[in-house]
């Protein structure tokens, strides 16, 4: 099989693939240093349908795996699927539901599924948003007038249309479904923590840890009342999801609200969510490809993980690269699992190569374990500019 894609999801991908026995060759493109452990890279980019299309065809693939969103917002799946390859991974008009911010609220509308309140004019508090794909960071929450007079330009700099929203107040989680295109299959919730600093300051970013289960929630519930409809919906427009359907809700004093909606499974949250997971991962996917994943189970086991994002010192505005990252032996041999998200080999020394540069998960027999466990091994890891977040997961760790 061929993944798509280079970050810690796809090295969480990855991982647990690596780990089913019916696997018998992985490929990757582009992949990354930790991908290269599992399987074989080739340097083909996500978003060069053409190339992925020869790979798949050069290689004999039976099934490609689509890890980040731009490539499915462009096509590529529909590109592969054209081909006769089965793809994990929607079609374009079916991604839209993540690249179309205006897309999805009109999916939400027709589906009756609940989501914040589009607001006609911007006045604090409100949020604005990218109307397309911007990494995480075309959010601007505002609070105050100041916080918005900042937010306008930087959201006009984007260059899309924007889209006014109600700032809802709650807690957020994510939820994943896996869908054939008509039945969806709950997995574990996650939390994500977006903000880059501690306390939940400073500005959005692609995630900076994660942990899961999320506290208090029925996944199956909330997969049957926001997912399920919104995945009729898309069929009834003759665009059928197949893949990962993201629900990022905010838990209001008035019910769920949907936040947004991604096509893909989420980055971090996917680092703590597989090694969590029981059941035979490939074949669930396999199966869902295929149109049928009515009979697929993938049951999460007791113990809790948590995920820290080891960052370079500047994310999210700007990354780096070059700098020699060490310690990820000494990390793994504490128990803890260590995936690659922006690292790159120089001479043979593995450096630093991105904003998110390494993310260490471990599990525990409860969170406050899971999370100490990972602290720990972090602490094991140096580069230059190495920064987290000390506080992920603290509050879920104190609820005994
Ligand atoms: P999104 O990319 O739409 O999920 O937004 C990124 C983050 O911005 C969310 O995870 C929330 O923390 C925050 N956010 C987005 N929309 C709202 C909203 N309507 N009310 C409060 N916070 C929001
Ligand atoms: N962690 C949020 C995302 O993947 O969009």
């Amino acid at each position: 099989m061929l993944l798509v894609g280079s970050g810690g999801r796809e090295h969480a991908l990855a991982w647990k693939l690596a780990q089913s026995t019916a696997l018998t060759e992985l490929h990757c493109a582009p992949g990354n240093p930790g991908i290269a452990r599992h399987g074989h890279c080739h340097p083909v980019r996500g978003e060069d349908a053409e190339g992925l299309l020869g790979l798949a065809r050069e290689l004999a693939v039976d099934l490609v795996v689509v890890g980040p969103e731009a490539p499915l917002v462009e096509g590529v799946g529909d590109a592969l699927r054209k081909s006769g390859v089965a793809v994990f991974g929607p079609s374009r008009a079916a991604a839209a539901i993540e690249g179309s911010k205006s897309f999805a609220k009109d999916i939400l509308r027709a589906a009756g599924v609940p989501a914040a309140p589009v607001l006609s004019v911007a006045r604090p508090p409100c949020v604005i948003k990218a109307d397309g794909l911007a990494a995480g960071k075309g959010v601007f929450v505002c609070r105050t007038q100041e916080e918005l007079d900042a937010a306008l330009p930087a959201a006009a700099a984007l260059g899309q249309a924007l889209v006014i929203e109600e700032l809802l107040e709650g807690t957020e989680v994510s939820v994943f479904a896996l869908c054939d295109g008509a039945n969806t299959i709950a997995l574990p919730s996650a939390q994500d923590f977006k903000r880059a600093y501690d306390g939940d300051e400073g500005p959005n970013t692609g995630g900076m840890g994660s942990y899961s289960p999320a506290p208090d929630i029925d996944v199956n519930e909330l997969v049957d009342s926001i997912h399920r409809p919104v995945l009729a919906e898309l069929a009834r427009r003759d665009s059928p999801f197949v893949g990962i359907l993201f629900a990022g809700l905010i838990l209001t004093e008035d019910g769920p609200r949907v936040l947004e909606f991604n096509c893909r499974f989420g980055d971090p949250e996917t680092q703590s969510l597989l090694p969590r997971l029981e059941g035979n991962f490939l074949d669930a996917l396999a199966a869902a490809a295929a149109g049928d994943a009515s009979g697929v189970e993938l049951p999460a086991g007791d113990e809790p993980a948590v995920t820290l994002v080891l960052a370079a010192g500047d994310y999210p505005a700007s990354g780096d690269s070059g700098s020699p990252i060490s310690g990820i032996d000494a990390a793994e041999a504490s128990g803890a699992l260590v995936f690659h998200a922006g690292t790159a080999l120089r001479d043979d020394r593995l450096v630093t190569n991105g904003g998110r540069i390494l993310d260490v998960t471990a599990l525990g027999a409860t969170i406050a374990a899971a999370r100490e466990r990972a602290y720990d091994a972090a602490a094991l890891i140096s580069f230059a500019g190495a920064r987290y977040r000390t506080d992920i997961a603290k509050e879920a760790a104190a609820v005994v």
